[in-house]
């Protein structure tokens, strides 16, 4: 599907993603927001992909929201301003409930809702002199739509200290706080990404589909209790599976499993 403001590229079972307004930062606006909720839409209902790399046209990554969009909103209602920012949660909804791994491929920044972005995926390699931020408070903003995926990456202590000063924080000090998961050289970025999609490629997709799921279960479960219920229900159904199946006999066959859909 052609889009405006993304590139997308299929290579075997992997899709490249990249955010493509180099002029201003790849911020989002929003036909942005809306073409990344349908590109994750067609990516979900994609039984042949495997895995998902998001980057970004030109030095940057993701500078957040358009600020010169977001200034026009002023005259929106708060209605219309209440819609806008729930189109912008259901797209990094969308992105972080995808059932493959989705990679980030960090250079330059990721500020704001670019932040955002690195807490909706799975694995975040970064450019070693790539900076962050959340940086809203400095505009008189919140880091609103994105704060629950970001509690949930990098936890209280760390979002209480960076989204009350909305400084700017470099790669080290985001690998120190889990938003990223490896931290290189610019020149061996793709390299890095190579190594995870060769890691994800080589297990089975249902599995890692369940080990996504799984996760996002236990993090919401109401109880120790739910939680021993929900995720014995989830173990007994992978055993049973024909990708657990066949991972075990493998194991024990000493070959390599193959996968179907691989
Ligand atoms: N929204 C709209 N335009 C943006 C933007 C944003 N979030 N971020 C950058 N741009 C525009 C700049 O206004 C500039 O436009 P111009 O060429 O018409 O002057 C262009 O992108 C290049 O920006 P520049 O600052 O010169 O690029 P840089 O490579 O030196 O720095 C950033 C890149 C991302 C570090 C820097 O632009 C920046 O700090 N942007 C603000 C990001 C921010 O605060 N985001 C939080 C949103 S809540």
């Amino acid at each position: 599907m052609p889009y405006e403001h993304l590139t997308t590229t299929r290579a075997g079972a992997v899709e490249r993603l990249t955010l493509n307004r180099p002029d201003v930062r790849n911020a989002f606006n929003d036909a942005m927001i809306a073409e990344l909720t349908d590109w994750a839409a067609a990516i979900a209902a994609a039984p042949g992909v495997r895995a998902v790399v998001i980057g970004g046209a030109g030095p940057t990554f993701c500078a957040g929201a358009d600020l010169a969009w977001m200034a026009r909103t002023v005259d929106y209602t708060e209605a219309e301003n209440v819609a806008d920012a729930e189109r912008a949660s259901r797209m990094f909804g969308a992105i972080d409930r995808l059932p493959v791994p989705v990679i980030g491929r960090v250079q330059g920044a990721a500020l704001g809702g670019g932040a955002g972005l690195c807490a909706v995926c799975d694995v975040v390699v970064a450019d070693e002199h790539a900076t962050f931020g959340f940086t809203e408070v400095k505009l008189g903003i919140i880091p609103a739509v994105i704060s629950p995926f970001v509690l949930a990456k990098i936890g209280r202590s760390a979002a209480r200290e960076l989204f009350l000063t909305g400084r700017r924080f470099t790669a080290g000090h985001a690998l120190d706080i889990g938003l990223v998961h490896t931290v290189v050289p610019a020149t061996d970025l793709d390299a890095a990404v190579d190594a995870v999609l060769r890691e994800v490629l080589a297990a089975g997709r249902d599995a890692i589909a369940a080990a996504k799921q799984l996760i996002a279960d236990v993090w919401e479960a109401e109880s120790p209790e739910q939680a021993r219920s929900m995720t014995a229900r989830a173990l007994a159904a992978r055993r049973v599976s024909s990708e657990g199946q066949e991972g075990l006999r493998a194991f024990l066959g000493k070959r390599k499993p193959t996968w179907s859909g691989a």
